[in-house]
């Protein structure tokens, strides 16, 4: 049985200027101590599909189809219950630490607190237990840093913190969103690191989120690629390196710089994504494509599974280039 189970998941905002389809129908799985990438450019529902499954959706967001985890419809739980499986189950961090970080409590408090309230451990035992996860995360001079507050850190270390304090109750699953948006490459590469670790010592499966696809080669086992709402693509991380198969997968791979090939200027995607209040009726991706056919613009191509892949595109997959 998967860990997570998503299946024709919708998520629907209800504005002054009518409904935002953020997602669309999405489907997809990730097993025990699986990592998967969401790929896509900003706004294509990434985050609110991870925030439909963690019960953070906004209030004027409705979320239906259902997110199984560990067989349990999280669709279906009551906040408190979300509470529950939150703290126990699955963590989410955020591209800024401080959305989790309270900028007025000295790290220690914080942490402690969260175990003492989750494990009833002595505030003792807790400063220890974190000490503990602050050296995993490779925090220098744990013991000793641990009674400063979050502004005294670099914004690198501050990210670590926050993946410290989100594996402090062994979540099975981590949602990471945008982890390393915010941090200067070396520091990207050493946050990417830490993550692969972590699954490797704890077990934990991973979603990574992120707009920029050079960051999944290397961490992830499969690549999901999201635009507008939707599924484009799905498949090993290498399959999707190697050879994409959808249109758009390739035109976010040539945005991404190849120390393997020398290509030149990188190449972004012309044109705008889609408006979510008022998507095309056949492929989203159609109004941008550069090599759409007649019946993309009328027709919303099904999603077929083609060896271990999964594709939306009426394009044969040996034309996309
Ligand atoms: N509370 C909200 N009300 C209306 N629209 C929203 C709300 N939250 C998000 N959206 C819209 O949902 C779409 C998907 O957003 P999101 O999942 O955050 O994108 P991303 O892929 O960048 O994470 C966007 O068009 C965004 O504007
Ligand atoms: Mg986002």
């Amino acid at each position: 049985m998967p860990l997570l189970e998503i299946e024709d998941l919708m998520v629907t905002f209800t504005t002054a200027d009518g409904d935002v389809h953020a997602v669309n129908g999405l489907s997809f799985n990730i097993d025990k101590g699986e990592t998967l990438a969401i790929v896509g450019e900003s706004g294509s529902g990434k985050s609110q599909t991870a925030f439909a499954a963690m019960g953070l959706l906004a209030k004027n967001g409705r979320a239906t189809g259902v997110a199984r985890f560990d067989g349990q419809d999280l669709l279906k739980l009551s906040q408190r219950e979300f509470n529950k499986i939150r703290s126990n189950d699955m963590a989410m961090i955020f591209q800024d630490p401080m959305t989790s970080l309270n900028p007025y409590l000295r790290v220690s408090e914080q942490m402690a607190e969260v175990l003492m309230l989750h494990n009833g451990v002595s505030k003792s035992q807790a400063i220890t237990e974190s000490v503990r996860m602050l050296d995993a995360v490779r925090i220098p001079d744990a013991r000793a840093r641990i009674t400063m507050y979050p502004h005294e850190f670099s914004g690198g270390m501050r990210q670590r913190i926050m993946i410290a304090m989100s594996l402090l109750c062994q979540p099975r699953l981590l949602i990471a969103d945008e982890p390393t948006t915010a941090l200067d490459v070396t520091v990207q590469a050493q946050i990417m690191q830490l993550l692969g670790d972590i699954r490797k010592d704890f077990g934990t499966a991973v979603i990574l989120i992120t707009h920029d696809l050079g960051v999944v080669a290397g961490f992830c086992d499969r690549t999901l690629v999201m635009y507008g709402g939707q599924i484009m693509e799905e498949g090993t991380t290498d399959d999707i390196f190697a050879k994409p198969s959808h249109p758009y997968t390739s035109g976010l791979l040539k945005a991404v710089p190849r120390l393997d090939k020398d290509e030149g200027a990188l190449m972004t995607i012309a044109g705008e994504p889609p408006d979510m209040s008022n998507l095309p009726s056949g492929c989203p991706f159609s109004p941008r494509c550069p090599v759409k056919l007649d019946q993309c613009h009328a027709q919303r191509p099904p999603l077929e599974k083609i060896g271990n892949r999964r594709r939306a595109c009426h394009l044969p997959a040996s034309e996309v280039a």
